[in-house]
């Protein structure tokens, strides 16, 4: 959470770190800020709200070479001017923005700050506290920096100004992302190489508590004792055009609608030269040779764990375990004798997963990650990358990652049962084909789709989603797109398990809505739905070619069984995103979240 930039060079930095926090806005929406550095003269704009809103404070009058600039999803304090960053040090001289969470921060204010008025409720003002003391103790900026970093305990990325040194940004990571993007007689900083792309595709890494001296033409990375670190370049491969909504009114929309093409990537990313699909055979020994998978993740990611057990568990006989990587860690089950982790993270960047991956690593154990971003942290630490081909998402509500995530599940499924020498049950190329196509379909009946939604949900305050067998986990995932962006109090159970207590909160018009797509709990589920209705609910049955009745307010094309949920979830995606719009919402940045929870 929370999004950084900075820039030194010869431009104007201004509108370089407005856009770049434009870019970096789904990482945090609630204030923002940027410091521009001309001379030994600092200033600050911030305000609570959107970057649109600070964009209309910052005066067209400064010009500076230099500068940072942060994007809030608050954590300690409230979103508030007072609380946006940047902060500075009582004395001005020191600017800092901050991505993270610093734990011991009530202990330094104890321990060193006991007669310094702070001037917001943040962990962060903290550090850029503690820099001015260190420095007024005689050190430089740099040892004053160390110093303080020394002393934190929790995550952070930060980029720090000086008044007194207008040729350099300070730069330092722990656990949070960053990096830095080299350019020709300029440099930047960045959370994500897509807030920079537009001026440099060259970045590199930075490790953990690695810290950064950052000016117009060097990049010097040291490690906490001051060992120099030498580390290449890489050039990152985001195409411009994939981060633009070009004439969607929506990135969610946009991103929907993109599901088809990425189907078809994904088909063609993993298939060999042979035409046959194919998966890093080190990935398919390792699963192999594992007697349980255990899936850790959170979410969207976790609903598309869920479905990615019955994947591995019907084509390559392993047994699978999922988990949200969140209790994860404190409630460890026993594990078998030789678990595979596998981390599901569209970011790549969860601090929740990524903690429990730490924790698997140090305990000696292989870990596979799926993650739709290359080179990011669940990424680099695991032993083995299963990327999802989807481009840059964006809308903080995840829907294209979620189906791709399955889709490569299944190809991992598929291809390790053929390692294992399990008969091939289906033709997988030829079946995500078929789904690429239903794909299409689906997104063309966005009309009729939207014609649900406002019938259903337009006035209400509440909706079930219920299902049986995968239905039962997509569901899941429709009440959590449901809620997430129109704030419709949403749930989905599994379609026996309703009147086993939350049936006596449906009403005379309460919508449930039933996925029917598996035959062999067709007439259950329908079953179900009398239930509901003779109780006053107002069905809405989403049903698959070939399984359908009369009753049925929405058939999908039909595809094999065991890769429904890739088409099932698109009109649910699709009807959070018109109840949504209906009533107002904003759709692409919904309150209280923030797209990559870079928090534990
Ligand atoms: C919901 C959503 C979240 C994420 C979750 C995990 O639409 O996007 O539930 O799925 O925060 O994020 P990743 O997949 O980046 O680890």
């Amino acid at each position: 959470m929370c999004g950084i930039v900075g820039y030194i060079g010869q431009k104007d930095a201004k509108e370089i770190l407005l856009k770049g926090l434009e870019k970096l806005e789904y990482r945090g929406y609630d204030s923002a800020g940027i410091a521009l550095q001309n001379g030994n003269m600092v200033h600050v704009f911030k305000e609570k709200g959107r970057i649109a809103d600070l964009r209309a404070i910052v005066s067209e009058e400064v010009q500076a070479p230099k500068g940072i600039g942060h994007t809030r999803w608050a954590t300690h304090g409230v979103p508030s001017k007072g609380n946006a960053h940047p902060h500075q040090s009582a004395s001005g001289r020191f600017t800092l923005v901050h991505n993270g969470v610093i734990e011991n921060y009530s202990h330094l204010q104890q321990e060193y700050l006991k007669d310094v008025e702070l001037r917001s409720e943040t962990d962060t003002e903290i550090i850029v506290q503690l820099v001015e003391k260190f420095a007024g103790e005689g050190l430089s900026t740099k040892e004053a920096f160390r110093k303080t970093l020394t002393l934190l305990i929790g995550s952070y990325a930060l980029a720090l100004l000086d008044t007194e040194d207008n040729s350099t940004i300070y730069v330092a990571k722990n656990k949070s992302p960053l990096l830095v993007g080299v350019g020709e007689g300029f440099n930047v900083v960045a959370s994500d190489a897509m807030a920079m792309i537009q001026v440099t595709n060259q970045y590199i890494e930075l490790m953990d508590k690695e810290m950064v001296i950052v000016t117009n033409n060097a990049i010097v990375i040291e490690d906490l004792q001051g060992n120099q670190v030498k580390r290449d370049p890489y050039t990152a491969s985001i195409d411009a055009s994939d981060i633009e909504k070009g004439t969607y009114p929506h990135y969610m929309l946009k991103e929907i609608d993109e599901q088809p093409l990425v189907m078809r990537k994904i088909i063609q990313a993993y298939q060999d030269i042979n035409g046959e699909l194919a998966i890093d055979s080190d990935i398919t020994a390792a699963l192999k040779e594992a007697d349980r998978v255990y899936i850790v993740a959170c979410g969207t990611s976790y609903h598309a764990g869920l479905v990615g057990k019955q994947l591995i568990e019907k084509l390559a006989k392993i047994p699978v375990e999922v988990h949200v990587a969140s209790e994860f860690s404190y409630n460890m089950p026993l594990l078998s004798e030789k678990p595979l982790f596998i981390f599901i993270s569209q970011s790549g960047e969860t601090a929740d997963s990524r903690s429990v991956l730490v924790n698997v690593k140090n305990l000696g154990y292989k870990a596979l990650t799926i993650t739709n971003v290359a080179g990011s942290t669940l990424s680099r630490e695991a032993d083995y990358t299963l990327l999802l081909h989807a481009g840059p998402e964006i809308a903080v509500a995840s829907t294209k990652a979620y189906t791709a995530q399955i889709a490569v599940l299944s190809i991992l499924a598929s291809v390790t049962a053929k390692v294992k020498g399990i008969a091939e049950e289906f033709d997988l190329i030829h079946e995500l084909g078929i789904v690429a196509n239903a794909m299409e379909v689906l997104c063309d009946s966005k009309e009729e789709i939207e014609k649900i939604a406002y019938e259903y949900l337009t006035v209400t305050r509440n909706c079930f989603f219920i299902g049986r067998s995968l239905d039962n986990y997509v569901g899941l995932e429709g009440a959590l797109k449901l809620k997430e962006i129109s704030y419709i109090q949403a749930e989905g159970f599994a379609g026996g398990e309703l009147k086993h207590g939350t049936i006596a909160l449906i009403e005379e018009g309460t919508p449930v809505i039933a996925l029917a797509t598996q035959k062999n709990v067709n007439l259950s589920i329908r079953g179900n739905v009398k239930e509901v209705t003779a109780r006053g609910a107002n069905p809405c049955i989403i049903s698959m070619k070939g399984l359908e009745t009369d009753e049925d307010r929405f058939i999908i094309p039909e595809v094999h069984e065991l890769l429904t949920p890739l088409i099932s979830v698109v009109p649910l995606q699709l009807i959070a995103y018109y109840a949504a719009l209906h009533r107002d919402c904003d759709v692409d940045k919904p309150r209280n979240l923030a797209k990559s929870v870079t928090v534990e």
